[in-house]
């Protein structure tokens, strides 16, 4: 088929380059004339395991191709979806400016039947909105169809999660457009579930406050496990094993970030309470992941009492493994912190330091996580990178004044690690 994609960031690029894989026509639009240019030529603008190939493979074959032209994008294609960001507000609601632009963009574009489908993360009732919008701003008179269909992908997994997916979600206004999204999705070989355009939309919102609670619910288990002189891994262990609980997404850690989990959990309780609903539940997820981050600093100075004029190494700034993205980064609020305490910093991280330099500007960058605890008199893991369950640790004790290690991830084994000589702090353990 051939597809529109609007926005080329995480989303958007992953969703043209998995829809060329499949054999669909792709034509990703985006407003930055550097990134199409960057993408025309070859390269990418994120790091993401898989995609730079895709990228590659899908524009040399004509598969997949790069405009900034809104317009030429919805002439050339029957489904136009949008996929721009929807970014946080100071009250906690979200920024809807970029989708309406993009709504009235396409409207004066279309001359005949289009399929509008969203795919940003958006408050419920907004593909209602995106209609009007369309239909307002429309010279042409012209039929359409607005979907909703969110992407439930993971930063760092991306490829993987889109062309795998555990189910795709087609909320509709009208039974028009469903044969359609159907064929675009067929390849995928995914279940399908068809619904009504507002419980789409909240679909994905309800998912990521559920994820975001189940990570504060095993923090605040970790929080009792450190008191009872239990440990949190174990405990998680034992819960995920019963299939209605699951053991994903169980990894007690220093506190969830990234560009979604904070802003989706912010963005669902000022719908709620929109609507007349306090969500106090999702307030508390809130509460316990900024309680975490407190509770892991304090850690960090009960140990090492003053920290000015101390050496801190810390392993990670991305907000997970796998991605080189800093936004909302548990790890790069972490560095904020000690900073402030008067700490200085010896970073690393695989993919995230160039990212990193503009946040941290003081911070030294060590190319070799091995070399980071050069002197440092404590080393801290901040982000869980497969990586750094392979730290030369024997040099790592050697080189720090103290052999203390802060791990927020949770990566090593205390016993171990106690064996090892090192005074070892982790999380729920
Ligand atoms: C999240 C959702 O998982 C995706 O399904 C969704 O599509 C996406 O948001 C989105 O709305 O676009 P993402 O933010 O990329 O994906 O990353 P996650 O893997 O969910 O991790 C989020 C944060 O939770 C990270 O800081 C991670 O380190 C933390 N986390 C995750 C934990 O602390 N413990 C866990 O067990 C899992």
């Amino acid at each position: 088929m051939r597809l529109t994609i609007i926005g080329t960031g995480y989303v958007g690029l992953v969703t043209g380059a998995c829809f060329a894989e499949v054999g669909h026509q792709v034509i990703c639009v985006d407003n930055d004339s550097a990134k199409v240019k960057l993408l025309q030529g070859g390269g990418i603008p994120i790091y993401e395991p898989g995609l730079e190939d895709m990228v590659r493979k899908h524009s040399a074959s004509g598969g997949l191709r790069f405009t900034n032209s809104t317009a030429e994008g919805v002439e050339k294609s029957d489904v136009i979806f949008i996929a721009v960001p929807t970014p946080s507000l100071p009250d906690g609601s979200v920024d809807l400016s970029f989708i309406e632009k993009v709504a009235r963009e396409i409207a004066a574009a279309m001359t005949g039947y289009k399929i509008v489908v969203d795919k940003s993360t958006v408050p419920v009732k907004t593909g209602d909105k995106v209609a009007e919008t369309i239909k307002r701003y429309c010279k042409a008179q012209v039929e359409f169809d607005v979907v909703s269909n969110p992407e439930f992908l993971r930063e760092g997994f991306a490829v993987g999660d889109l062309m795998k997916p555990d189910r795709v979600v087609i909320g509709v206004r009208s039974q028009r457009p469903v044969a359609a999204m159907k064929e675009i999705y067929a390849p995928f070989q995914a279940p399908i579930i068809v619904t009504d355009i507002n419980s789409a939309e909240l679909i994905k919102h309800a998912s990521n406050s559920f994820l975001a609670l189940k990570i504060s619910y095993i923090n605040a288990v970790s929080v009792l496990c450190e008191a009872a002189g239990a440990n949190v891994q174990e405990v998680a262990h034992g819960m995920g094993m019963d299939e209605r609980i699951g053991n994903r997404f169980l990894n007690a850690s220093l506190g969830f970030g990234g560009s979604c989990f904070p802003k989706d959990l912010s963005a669902f309780i000022k719908i709620a309470d929109q609507v007349g609903y306090d969500f106090g539940l999702l307030k508390e997820v809130q509460k316990i992941n900024s309680a975490q981050m407190d509770r892991f600093v304090k850690k960090i100075v009960d140990t090492l009492w003053v920290l000015k004029d101390k050496k801190i190494g810390v392993l990670g700034l991305a907000f997970k493994q796998n991605t080189d993205d800093v936004r909302m980064s548990p790890a790069i609020d972490l560095c904020q912190r000690l900073v402030k305490e008067g700490a200085a910093l010896r970073v690393y991280d695989p993919k995230a330091m160039d990212k990193a330099r503009a946040i941290l500007p003081n911070a030294t960058y060590v190319e070799d996580m091995n070399e980071v605890a050069e002197g440092c008199d404590a080393l801290v893991i901040a982000t869980e990178w497969e990586e750094f369950k392979k730290l030369d640790l024997d040099r790592a004790r050697k080189g720090l004044t103290h052999p203390i290690l802060f791990d927020g991830r949770n990566l090593f084994d205390p016993a171990e690690m106690e064996k090892l000589g090192f005074i070892y702090k982790s999380i729920g353990r």
